[in-house]
């Protein structure tokens, strides 16, 4: 039997992606139903082998793996190998995946999974643009109320943007599927960078990961010096935001975290703010709440969680 809440990550590896997708897959609290990738960080044709890889080193190679869309609904596609290196996971020497890829589409196994799986059953955790999901939504409607929940990691409010001055970086690659996913109905917890720049790594925390001693917390630590670098220099912080095992670490511990419920709209027509996410934190218009948006979390706490649970990887 298995226990545990069903979940399909949706993701664009991305150095914070993998700790997001190995912690999903070290703790029993979550059954992975599969992982779609997504062209974000990188194009597709590089997150779909970096999600593979990351299964790998969970020794995880049983973990169904779907390519999904090689680009936004819209808008042309916009990578950041300045932030996740040219390959998007670049830290460690990883070998090439034994993980196979799936010949289904992404898209297709989220309807087909959704329309077989008990309704209300199934949770979605997008950790990029959100391209396949609302793909999935546009192509088959009946799912949408056979959602549990989507909690995705995207956004920004009083942090603004990463990307551009107004947008952070999976909303504003595909601000038109952000559009659709936040008018779907579907209950959203959404983690923007207000709560994941809360979650910074430190050379204590990073060297806890390296010191559990297994070749995960080895590749992890690897890939989080190289990811640091480049927000240690914007920022001037010790660390880097681990943006998206924010989702998990709800999933698994949702005390940890702090947040309410607002409405959130997105920005689709403006080229200046393109992406930006309009929350209304303060409730100043009667527009109904559609997300709970996060807004601070434990960080040692969610630390110590990562830390715990790499420690069941080989
Ligand atoms: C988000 O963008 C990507 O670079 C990260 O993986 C995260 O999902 C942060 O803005
Ligand atoms: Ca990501």
């Amino acid at each position: 039997m298995t226990t545990g809440q069903s979940l399909i990550i949706d993701t664009d590896p991305g150095q914070d992606d993998a700790v997001a997708i190995l912690l999903a897959l070290a703790s029993p609290e979550i059954h992975l139903l599969g992982i779609t990738a997504v062209a974000g960080n990188v194009p597709l044709a590089l997150t779909e082998v970096n999600v593979r890889k990351v299964c790998d080193l969970a020794g995880r190679t049983d973990i169904p793996v779907f390519a999904g869309l090689d680009r936004p609904l819209v808008r042309p596609l916009i990578t950041a190998e300045h932030v996740h290196g040219k390959t998007g996971l670049d830290g460690p020497d990883l070998p090439d995946p034994q993980t196979p890829l799936q010949d289904q589409h992404a898209v297709d196994f989220m309807i087909e999974t959704l329309r077989r799986e008990p309704a209300g059953s199934v949770t979605i955790a997008p950790v990029g643009p959100l391209s396949n999901v609302a793909m999935a939504m546009q192509m088959a409607p009946d799912i949408i109320p056979r959602i549990k929940q989507i909690v995705l990691m995207g956004g920004a409010y009083f942090e603004v943007g990463n990307i551009t001055p107004a947008a952070e970086f999976n909303i504003h690659v595909d601000p038109h599927a952000a559009a659709v996913v936040f008018a779907s109905g579907v209950p959203i917890t959404m983690m923007p960078l207000d709560v994941t720049h809360k979650a910074l790594t430190s050379t204590d925390r990073v060297a806890a990961l390296r010191n559990i001693g297994n070749r995960t917390g080895a590749a992890i630590a690897d890939m989080l010096e190289f990811f640091e670098r480049f927000d240690e220099a914007k920022y001037g912080s010790d660390g880097a935001p681990l943006h998206d095992p924010c989702t998990i670490a709800w999933l698994i511990d949702p005390k940890m975290f702090v947040g309410r419920h607002c409405n959130v709209e997105i920005e689709t027509s403006s080229e200046l703010t393109m992406g930006m996410t309009v929350i209304d934190w303060w409730r100043v218009t009667n527009r109904p709440e559609n997300a709970l948006v996060m807004g601070d979390l434990d960080a040692d706490r969610f630390f110590a969680l990562i830390t715990e649970r790499l420690a069941r990887l080989p």
